[in-house]
C-alpha cells in the first residue's frame, strides 16, 4: 500500500520541499528542520489546517494526534510510515502518516486508508483491463488478414466474369486455409472465456494439473513424455478449475514440443508461507533463448512453423493466472530446459499449517 502513495506523488514533489507539495493530491505538510510548519497543500487546508494562523507554529501543536505516533529523534524528520486513528463525528477515521526528508526540513503526507484501497483496485483492475485490451487488439489485428482474405477470394469466386478451374480451386484452398486459422484462434480463446460463475470455486491445485497430463497424453507428442509431480493436497486455490488446466495443457504442450516428445517434464506444488501456493515446472528441452524471454507472452510470439503454434498458448494462461490473482514467470533451469513458476494465492479454505 505505501508504494501507492509513492507513485502517486509526481516525482518532482518527491524531491523538493515547500510549494511543489501543492501537487500532491493528499493533505500535506512541509516542515523545518526546527519543527516549524512552513506550507501547508491546498488538501490540508481543506482539513481546516490553514497557513496564516499556524504559519511558525511547531508541528507538535499544529499536528498532535499525528506527532503522538511518530517515532525518532527528532519524530518531525524521521523518515517513517505509520497508521494513525483518528476520532471524528462520524466515527474512527483510519489514515496512514508518511514523512519524508526533503533537503534541510521534511514533508508530512496524510493519506485516508479506505481511499487507498479504492485506488489500489482502480490500479489493479486498469492494469487488468489494459492487458486484455492487449490481448483483444492482438487477437483483432490477427483475424483481420484471413478475413481479408476471405472476403476478397469470396468477391473474385462470385464475379460475373468467367474463372478459370485453377483459379477457382486455388481460391477455394484459400478460404480454407483462411477459416482452419481463424477456427484454431477462436478454438484458443474459448480455453479464455469467462465460463458460469457457479463453477468457481475452491479446487487442488494438483487435481488441476493431473487433468492437464491426462489432456497431454491424448497429443501424439505427449504419449511418450515422462512425468514427475510432487504433490501438495493442501494447495487449495479458488477460481476456475478448467481454466487452470488450460494453463498447466499449454505449459505442459510446450514443454513436449520443446523436447520433440521425449524427455521429462518435472513439476513441483508447495505452499509459500504466508498464503501463496508455488508451481514450477520444468522440462528437459532447449530452453529459451534468453533474447525471447521478454516476448513469448505476447500474443502471436511463437517460434514454430505455420499450423505447429500460433503464440497464442502464454499470453492467454499469462491472463487466466492473473485472473485467479497469480503470476508466471518463464526462464531457464541451470540443465538447459525451459522453467516456468507459477504463483497463486492459497485460499483461506484450505487448512494453513
Ligand atoms: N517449454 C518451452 N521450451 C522452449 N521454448 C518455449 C517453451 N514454452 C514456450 N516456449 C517458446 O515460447 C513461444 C510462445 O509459446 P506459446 O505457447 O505462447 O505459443 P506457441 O506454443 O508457439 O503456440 P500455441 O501455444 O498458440 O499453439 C513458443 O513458440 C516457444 O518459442
Ligand atoms: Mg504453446
Amino acid at each position: 500500500m505505501n508504494s501507492r502513495i509513492d507513485d502517486t506523488v509526481p516525482k518532482a514533489a518527491r524531491r523538493a520541499p515547500g510549494a511543489l507539495i501543492d501537487v500532491v493530491p493528499w493533505p500535506a505538510a512541509a516542515i523545518a528542520r526546527s519543527g516549524r510548519v512552513t506550507h501547508v497543500n491546498a488538501a490540508m487546508e481543506r482539513r481546516g489546517i490553514r497557513l496564516p494562523e499556524h504559519a511558525n507554529r511547531h508541528v507538535l501543536s499544529v499536528f498532535p494526534e499525528y506527532c503522538e505516533v511518530l517515532e525518532g529523534n527528532p519524530r518531525w524528520l524521521t523518515p517513517q510510515e505509520v497508521d494513525v486513528a483518528r476520532p471524528s463525528p462520524g466515527g474512527a477515521v483510519h489514515e496512514k502518516i508518511w514523512l519524508r526528508r526533503f533537503g534541510a526540513g521534511a514533508a508530512m503526507f496524510v493519506a485516508d486508508e479506505s481511499r487507498l484501497r479504492e485506488l489500489e483496485m482502480g490500479y489493479a483492475q486498469n492494469a487488468r483491463l489494459a492487458s486484455l485490451g492487449f490481448l483483444l487488439a492482438s487477437v483483432l489485428h490477427e483475424i483481420n488478414g484471413p478475413l481479408s482474405a476471405i472476403s476478397s477470394m469470396i468477391q473474385i469466386l462470385q464475379s460475373k466474369r468467367p474463372v478459370s478451374r485453377e483459379v477457382r480451386e486455388k481460391g477455394t484452398r484459400l478460404v480454407e486455409e483462411n477459416a482452419r486459422r481463424l477456427l484454431l484462434i477462436t478454438r484458443k480463446l474459448t480455453s479464455f472465456a469467462r465460463v458460469d460463475d457457479a463453477l468457481r470455486g475452491p479446487f487442488s491445485i494438483d487435481t488441476s494439473i493431473d487433468e492437464a497430463f491426462l489432456q497431454l497424453r491424448h497429443d501424439s507428442l505427449g504419449e511418450t513424455v515422462k512425468f514427475e509431480h510432487q504433490r501438495d493436497p493442501k494447495a487449495i486455490v479458488v477460481g476456475y478449475q478448467h481454466q487452470m488446466q488450460q494453463v498447466f495443457f499449454n505449459l505442459f504442450l510446450n514443454a513436449a514440443q520443446a523436447m520433440k516428445g521425449r524427455g521429462t517434464i518435472t513439476v513441483v506444488t508447495e505452499r509459500i508461507p504466508p498464503a501463496e501456493i508455488g508451481v514450477t515446472i520444468s522440462d528437459t528441452g532447449v530452453g529459451i533463448p534468453p533474447p525471447h524471454l521478454n516476448r513469448i507472452f505476447e500474443p502471436f510470439f511463437t517460434t514454430k512453423p505455420r499450423g505447429d503454434g500460433m503464440g497464442l498458448g502464454l499470453a492467454i494462461s499469462n491472463e487466466i493466472v492473473e485472473e485467479h490473482g497469480g503470476s508466471l514467470v518463464a526462464g531457464n533451469n541451470a540443465s538447459g530446459g525451459a522453467l516456468f513458476q507459477l504463483r497463486l494465492p492459497l485460499t483461506a479454505a484450505s487448512p494453513g499449517d
